[in-house]
């Protein structure tokens, strides 16, 4: 079997005295989703900052297709093909699409066609690139990120990091400010990155969404690895259960269900 793409091995990290993250080891393959699941301050943040280079675990390593690698920077992390898409996409409001989707990408020889940045080619391959991944809607490549929705931004910047090879795609919680329709077009973006053979990792808060795409999960607790496990091993419940840590969500969740019915719909006040 291959080796996967991406893997930590006893990975822990803390900053100065406090432990942020216990013994981690995980491994994403090519063409799987890993789902990141956990309550705020869990950890999943510093995780995949491990994973792109922003931070240096204490101990532990880090391995790509089985050979041990070293992260000094976000830089030699995207040269080694892990594209991070922080939650706003990296966005740049004013610039046009075309112009965004070629950002920090600069020519390796000393001519080709963005020696001299060539905007109407840029357009066409920005565009033709966030086309092929279902995202017609973005036909014009003097537009401006800033006009696009959130979930064509969080596409775009997808649609980029597969354009220029990532092998491992890091989402931190992209859909978290979406409303259900966007979230279902990322969720969309996310497949399609899986089924051209990307490894994802996919951090939610969302059990819905993590259901929707993982193929594995991985529960985070105060910065230990609590549950790991593949699709189909456990119900939604279970799942919310897992990362309130215990707590029954599903309890409340009847409960407020329950108060609705005999309140004629209305959620019950906040607690004191
Ligand atoms: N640079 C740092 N120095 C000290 N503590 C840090 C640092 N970065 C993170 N932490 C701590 O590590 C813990 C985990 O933070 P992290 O941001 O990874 O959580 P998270 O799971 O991403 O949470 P959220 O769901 O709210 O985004 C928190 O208690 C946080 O305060
Ligand atoms: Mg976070």
């Amino acid at each position: 079997m291959a080796a996967p793409i991406l893997a930590l091995r006893g990975v822990n990290k803390s900053f100065g005295p406090i432990d942020v993250l216990h013994d981690i080891t995980l491994e994403v393959k090519a063409g799987e989703v890993l789902c990141l699941l956990g309550d705020n301050g869990a950890g999943k943040s510093t995780l995949i900052k491990i994973m792109s280079g922003v931070h240096q675990p204490s101990s532990g390593v880090i391995e790509m297709d089985g050979a041990v690698v070293t992260l000094p920077t976000p830089r030699a992390a995207s040269d080694k093909g892990i594209a991070t898409v922080h939650q706003f996409g990296g966005t740049f409001p004013l610039m046009s699409i075309g112009r965004s989707f070629f950002v920090g990408v600069e020519p390796t020889k000393g001519f080709g066609p963005f020696k001299v940045y060539d905007r109407k080619r840029a357009n066409e391959i920005a565009v033709k690139a966030v086309q092929d991944f279902g995202i017609t809607r973005i036909d014009d490549g003097d537009r401006l990120v800033g006009g696009l929705s959130g979930g064509e931004r969080q596409s775009l910047a997808i649609a980029r990091a597969v354009h220029f090879g990532a092998r491992v795609l890091i989402l931190d919680e992209p859909t978290a400010a979406l409303g259900v329709k966007q979230a279902t077009h990322v969720l969309r973006i996310v497949n399609e990155a899986k089924r051209r053979g990307l490894a994802v990792v996919f951090i939610t808060h969302q059990v819905m969404h993590a259901m929707a795409v993982g193929d594995h999960f991985a529960v985070l607790i105060r910065g230990a690895v609590a549950a790991d496990f593949k699709k189909g091993d456990k119900t939604r419940e279970e799942i919310t259960d897992l990362m309130a840590g215990g707590a029954s969500m599903a309890n409340l969740e009847a409960e407020i269900e329950g108060y609705m019915s005999s309140h004629g719909g209305h959620p019950p006040p906040p607690a004191e």
